[in-house]
């Protein structure tokens, strides 16, 4: 791994930093101290009690890199599938098999000294810390307690990279419901290996 220039980054860093810890205080006042205890439950919208998505903790070399693209001047974003997922190569492969796990991994982009983006080899950015994984899994069954934001047969988490949850499953009724909206068509995929959803 290739270290970033200190002095240069300071000022990324630390506003980085600073949005990581709001986060942090924002997560910490919205989550009950124990899962299931219906403190908060009557104002969330349905979803999933349990975690039945997985930390998918080898994703970086595992998986396959499904699409990758640049979030304005500061994140790379990369989609890796598993290898259920890698089979769909198009529209006409849809729907994806049960099993398939999408990952939407976004990191920071290193800077050199003048706070240019820095690309490597391969002309991608290049990437400086991962800030958080979004992750979709289909299985038999999945996304029915989402109840009428149910997204197919997907569940949704999204992970630190070190496991933990920036939305744990019984708060991520707003991902199913977003992601409804790219349609059963498409297997309530964004983008992942298919083409761009038409305007
Ligand atoms: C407001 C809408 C919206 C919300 C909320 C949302 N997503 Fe997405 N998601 C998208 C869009 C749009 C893309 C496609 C991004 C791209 O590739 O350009 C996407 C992409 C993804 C992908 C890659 C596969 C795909 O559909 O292209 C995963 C995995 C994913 N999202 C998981 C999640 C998880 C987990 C959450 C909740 C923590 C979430 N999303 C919340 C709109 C949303």
């Amino acid at each position: 791994m290739l270290t970033p220039e200190p002095q240069a980054h300071f000022p990324m860093n630390r506003t980085v930093r600073r949005d990581r810890i709001l986060l942090l205080a924002m997560a910490l006042l919205a989550t009950p101290m124990s899962a299931g205890d219906g403190v908060s439950a009557t104002s969330d919208k349905p979803a999933p009690s349990s975690d039945r998505v997985g930390f998918p903790k080898e994703y970086a070399t595992r998986f396959t890199v499904l699409r990758t693209f640049d979030r304005g001047e500061r994140q790379v974003v990369t989609v890796y599938g598993n290898a259920e997922a890698a089979q769909v190569k198009g529209m006409t492969n849809l729907p994806f098999p049960d099993g398939s796990i999408l990952v939407m991994e976004t990191a920071d982009a290193v800077r050199d000294s003048n706070g240019v983006r820095r690309k490597g080899p391969d002309g991608r950015v290049e990437k400086e810390t991962v800030v958080g994984l979004h992750v979709m899994r289909r299985g038999p069954d999945f996304g029915v307690a989402y109840g009428t934001n149910r997204a197919g047969p997907w569940e949704f988490v999204e992970y630190r990279p070190d496991g933990s949850y920036l939305t744990p499953p019984a708060k991520s009724a707003a991902c199913a419901e977003c992601h409804v909206k790219a349609g059963r068509d498409r297997d309530y995929v964004y983008r992942g290996p298919l083409p761009p959803v038409a305007p």
